[in-house]
């Protein structure tokens, strides 16, 4: 089973936690996408959901396969969000924003009842922090804002190397208008201390941890899809 395969079948198992009716916050990303695209089907068939698209990316292709959205001023309440991940723990906290949606994903997760994280078994880590964790900042005060959360890193004795998002010629721009930090900082042994502190600095739009967030994940590998449940 390829990459890609092995996202599909994720993508499959989580329509099984979608219920006709339901109100849906779709993720954003590869594994995503193939999950929009077995939604889409289902929607031809009948099925009825409204969806919140996280990104305009995930919205265009929404749009284009035929799934009726939604905005999150319309429904600010969800039962369910099912979106990707660049890392997943044993206790389902993830590093998010490997495509630079985190901060509508973490405000479309926060609004939802549960969120189904889908990936396949290269996600899944013992420690955290192997993938550069994306941090969301405003572009007023960029330097400031990197050497401030340097400062607040190496305080839990993390260091790396943090570096601006680019994309084509200029800097990577979010859906929001922001800019996007990757700091390697290689582990993080303490996410909830870590996110506390990033969340404390005023340039800090939002970062890609998400902790307490995912209700279960379902992660495929080349014999099929299996739950993880917070362990
Ligand atoms: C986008 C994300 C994605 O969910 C994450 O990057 C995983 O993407 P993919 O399924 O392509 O590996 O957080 O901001």
């Amino acid at each position: 089973m390829d990459a890609r395969q092995m996202k599909i079948k994720a993508a499959e198992a989580a329509l099984d936690y979608v219920e006709d009716g339901m109100r849906l916050g779709i993720g954003t990303g590869s594994t995503a996408e193939e999950f929009v695209r077995l939604l889409a089907e289902k929607v031809a068939a009948g099925f009825r959901i409204q969806g919140v698209p996280t990104s305009e990316r995930t919205a265009r292709l929404c749009l284009e396969l035929g799934v009726p959205l939604k905005s999150l001023d319309e429904l600010p309440e969800l039962d369910l969000t099912v979106d990707g991940a660049d890392e997943v723990d044993r206790r389902l906290r993830l590093i998010k924003g490997g495509g630079g949606a985190l901060l509508r994903e973490k405000i479309v997760a926060a609004a939802s009842a549960r969120m189904v994280v889908i990936a396949d078994e290269s996600k899944v880590v013992d420690v955290l922090g192997a993938f550069k964790l994306p941090i969301e900042v405003n572009p007023f005060g960029q330097i400031a804002t990197l050497i401030a959360i340097e400062k607040a890193a190496s305080r839990l004795g993390l260091a790396g190397d943090i570096t601006l998002r680019t994309s084509g010629d200029g800097p990577f721009m979010t859906d929001g208008g922001h800019l996007i930090l990757d700091a390697s900082f290689g582990r993080i042994p303490d996410a909830e201390a870590l996110a506390a502190d990033l969340n404390a600095i005023p340039g800090v739009v939002e970062h890609g941890l998400f902790i307490g967030m995912a209700s279960l994940a379902i992660i495929a590998g080349p014999e099929g899809a299996r739950v993880l449940m917070a362990a």
